[in-house]
């Protein structure tokens, strides 16, 4: 860990990240490094079990984690998908529908009053000059709220609040970040909630069919069809972001170990606790020994 001193005090190093920077998601087929910038941006990442939908999430909360200006919003059915990040989280929705309902509300509040703010202003979207946090919402296996807990109308209160999030967050610095198995139309994923995900990546899907329905439709009869890829190559996807044209890129695996290390770092810098002056530990130590 860096630290450096000042006036014979140990400062630490803070966190050099923004969610206003890129985030690099692997590499693609060339070797190149792939960056891509979320802000104002939401991304749904789809394909079968072991494609690579987690190592994907992974990168973008590692980086999250490391941004002094994001707050980590996360959900997860299995709890243990990003049970790594809760120490770095505001808040973790384990296998809870009521309570993901509620966190929705409470970032549809978020949003409310985000909105009233830059409608105060005149202005239609926060900068980061605004310096007000980003709010990064991540939801792992999206379909176990969507689709396999809970009461059919708390499933679907779950996704139209969700849709609002994803459709109204961008400007006002609320991004979502979601992955699921399936993302086929109606039992899974409303295509009115798919569709309004700018960002998609699809890892190794089954049929052809099930590439397009991540990527959208036409993308696998133009040669861009996550099923032609080979079930050994995990992690390898295509990423339809900033360019336009689907990315064959494989994601930055990372072992739970360096995971643990970056949100071990990324906590100490989150703390909101200060550094003990040393005078005044000394001053308790003699204090103490005087006793
Ligand atoms: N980029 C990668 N490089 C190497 N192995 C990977 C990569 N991405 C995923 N894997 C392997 O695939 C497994 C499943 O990946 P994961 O992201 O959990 O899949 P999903 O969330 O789609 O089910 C990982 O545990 C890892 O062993
Ligand atoms: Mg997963």
């Amino acid at each position: 860990m860096g630290a450096v001193t000042v006036a014979g005090r140990s400062v630490p190093v803070g966190c050099g990240l923004s969610m206003f920077d890129p985030i690099y998601l692997g590499r693609d087929e060339y070797g190149r490094p792939v960056y891509v910038r979320l802000i104002y941006k939401n991304l749904l990442s789809g394909g079968e079990p072991g494609s690579g939908k987690s190592t994907l999430i992974n990168a973008i909360c590692c980086h999250a984690a490391l941004c002094a200006d994001a707050r980590l919003v996360l959900f997860d059915g299995k709890w243990v998908e990003l049970g790594q990040y809760e120490d770095v989280a505001d808040k973790f929705v384990g296998p809870d529908l009521a309570d993901a309902i509620v966190t929705l509300k409470r970032l549809q509040r978020v949003l409310d009053n985000r909105y009233a703010w830059l409608r105060a202003q005149g202005r239609r979207k926060i900068v980061a000059s605004d310096h007000l946090s980003v709010i990064v919402a991540v939801v792992d296996e999206l379909a176990y709220f969507s689709a396999t807990v809970g009461a059919k109308q708390d499933q679907e209160e779950f996704s139209t609040l969700l849709r609002d999030l994803v459709a109204r967050g961008r400007a006002c610095g609320v991004i979502v970040v979601a992955a699921t198995q399936r993302p086929s139309g109606v039992d899974i994923i409303p295509a009115s909630l798919r569709d309004i995900f700018g960002y998609r990546h699809a890892g190794r899907c089954t049929t052809a069919d099930s590439s397009d329905l991540v990527l959208g439709r036409g993308w696998a009869s133009q040669g861009f069809d996550a099923s032609a890829i080979a079930p050994e190559q995990s992690g390898v996807g295509y990423l339809l972001a900033e360019g336009g044209v689907p990315v064959l890129m494989k994601t930055p695996w990372m072992s739970d170990g360096q995971i643990e290390a970056v949100v071990d770092y990324a906590a100490w810098t989150r703390r909101t606790d200060t550094i003990p002056d040393p005078a005044q530990i000394a001053e308790v130590v003699s204090i103490k020994e005087a006793a």
